[in-house]
């Protein structure tokens, strides 16, 4: 059993907190929302995540688990503290570090022994070198520390079976006694683990985030081109998918990648590369398939449903993706945006997300209901792959619907099954079948 604080109660802090302590350490999580801990005290949870209100609870009650806004509190008697607050963009795509330094500035004014300092949040190269720094410089004594890179890779929805199984451990430290120890912290999860200097881990995660977004806009380009040929991106990614060099995942065609992550990954990474006069051609391009696909999809529905003003047009799924209440860089926002632009009555849809998206999308009419939504629209679209959503009542919602249209951003329906219940039915890259 260690002891180990967590900064932040987010989608990455409140899952590294909860998980390690499910592992058997003694875990005390501190963020500077008063409302989130006081809640979180209370066993409520600030974010949606699939069983991680069960964990939180578990561990409360077993007394691993515990919550504070005292960093002092929350520091006290720990060997490790991992740093996993946000790193939103800046102004020009940077990441806005003023979270991290604050974290790191508190920390140092509170720490009272040795401590291993690990950054959990997704930084620019250099930042793991400005920590240390910038603790050395706040700390009223001098009080031995190390500062470790370990850059997480859960996805939300999926947030705790990713953390408890992870495909690696990514440790980056200038110490290696430091990162042994680390090491050993991670070594019940049973991943390879990848013992780096500190930039090296801080650039195998924006690598990663980016080859992932990249792989996303590859086969959404191939949708455009399977739909203009008449193949099925599906079945074409599927192909593709065997080859183990190319593998599976990331090959789901859509609306394209959003999110708190992929967006302002990418975006710092070229803004890196751009600082340093390296042009980033490749990720330049990703995005603007990316960003493009979000307008095409209006432009689409609009000739779908033979113009959009005064037309009442449902949007399914209104979070970023399914299985999260995430609304940071969704597609439905834009989406919705262009829809009421263009003179549509807009209604969304979504089984957790309606009372994030609230504040985000005035004029929007909201419902957790997809049948109460559907009653009278014109169109649906599609827009985060939930899976109840693939198992609607169809007929049920075509007889609410005042005419039959869908436009399926994500690919979730059979589109020979619609076309056989009279759906006037689109989708993505599907040109034989009603792409
Ligand atoms: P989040 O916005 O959900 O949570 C951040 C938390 O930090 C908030 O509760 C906030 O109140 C708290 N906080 C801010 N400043 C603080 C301070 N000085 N002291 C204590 N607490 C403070 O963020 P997130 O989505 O969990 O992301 C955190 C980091 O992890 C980011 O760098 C992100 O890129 C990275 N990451 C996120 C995911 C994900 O799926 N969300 C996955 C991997 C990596
Ligand atoms: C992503 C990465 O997958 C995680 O490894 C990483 O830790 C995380 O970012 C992060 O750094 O925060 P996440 O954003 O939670 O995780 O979700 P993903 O499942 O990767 O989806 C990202 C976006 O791509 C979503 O909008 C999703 O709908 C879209 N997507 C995903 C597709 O359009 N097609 C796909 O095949 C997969």
């Amino acid at each position: 059993m260690k002891q180990i604080s967590v900064i932040g109660v987010g989608y990455v802090g409140l899952v590294t907190a909860a998980c390690f302590a499910d592992l058997g350490n003694r875990v005390q999580a501190v963020d500077v929302n008063e409302k989130r801990i006081e809640n979180l005290k209370k066993g409520i949870l600030p974010i949606y995540e699939p069983g991680l209100e069960e964990l939180v609870e578990r561990n409360m009650r077993a007394g691993r688990l515990s919550f504070t806004t005292s960093y002092a509190r929350g520091l006290k008697g720990s060997e490790f503290v991992f740093i996993a607050v946000g790193t939103p963009s800046g102004e020009n795509g940077e990441a806005d570090l003023q979270y991290v330094a604050a974290a790191a500035k508190s920390i140092a004014e509170n720490m009272t022994a040795p401590l291993i300092i690990i950054n959990k949040s997704t930084v620019p190269i250099g930042t793991g070198d400005l920590v240390a720094d910038m603790v050395k410089r706040a700390q009223p004594k001098q009080i031995p520390f190390a500062v470790v890179s370990c850059p997480e890779f859960l996805r939300e929805g999926t947030a705790i079976a990713d953390f408890m199984n992870p495909h690696r451990t990514i440790i980056g430290s200038l110490d290696p006694a430091a990162a042994e120890q680390v090491a050993q912290l991670h070594l019940p999860l049973r991943a390879p683990i990848v013992i780096t200097d500190l930039r090296t881990a801080e650039m195998v995660k924006y690598a990663s985030n980016a080859f992932l977004a990249t792989k996303i806009s590859f086969i959404n380009e191939i949708a455009d081109i399977c739909e203009a040929l008449g193949a099925d991106v599906k079945e074409v990614a599927a192909g593709m998918g065997y080859d183990k060099r190319i593998g599976p995942a990331m090959l789901d065609a859509g609306i394209g990648w959003g999110g708190s992550c992929f967006p302002k990954d990418v975006k710092a990474l070229v803004y890196m590369a751009e600082q340093h006069r390296v042009t980033p051609h490749i990720l330049n391009s990703v995005t603007r398939v990316n960003y493009d696909r979000r307008k095409a999809v209006v432009a689409r529905l609009s000739k779908l449903t033979g113009g959009l003003k005064g037309k009442t047009i449902g949007l399914l799924g209104l979070a970023f993706k399914e299985n999260t209440d995430d609304m940071r860089d969704a597609p439905s926002l834009t989406v919705a945006h262009e829809l009421l632009a263009a003179g549509a009555i807009v209604r969304g849809c979504d089984p957790v997300a309606v009372e994030v998206a609230r504040p985000l999308l005035p004029g929007v009419e909201l419902f957790t209901d997809p049948y109460e939504m559907a009653s009278g629209c014109d169109a649906i679209m599609v827009i985060s792959p939930w899976n109840e959503f693939k198992q609607l009542d169809l007929k049920k919602i075509k007889g609410l619907l005042k005419s039959p249209v869908i436009f399926d951003t994500r690919n979730i329906y059979n589109p020979v099954e619609m076309k056989a219940l009279g759906f006037k039915y689109r989708s993505i890259g599907r040109g034989f079948n009603g792409g």
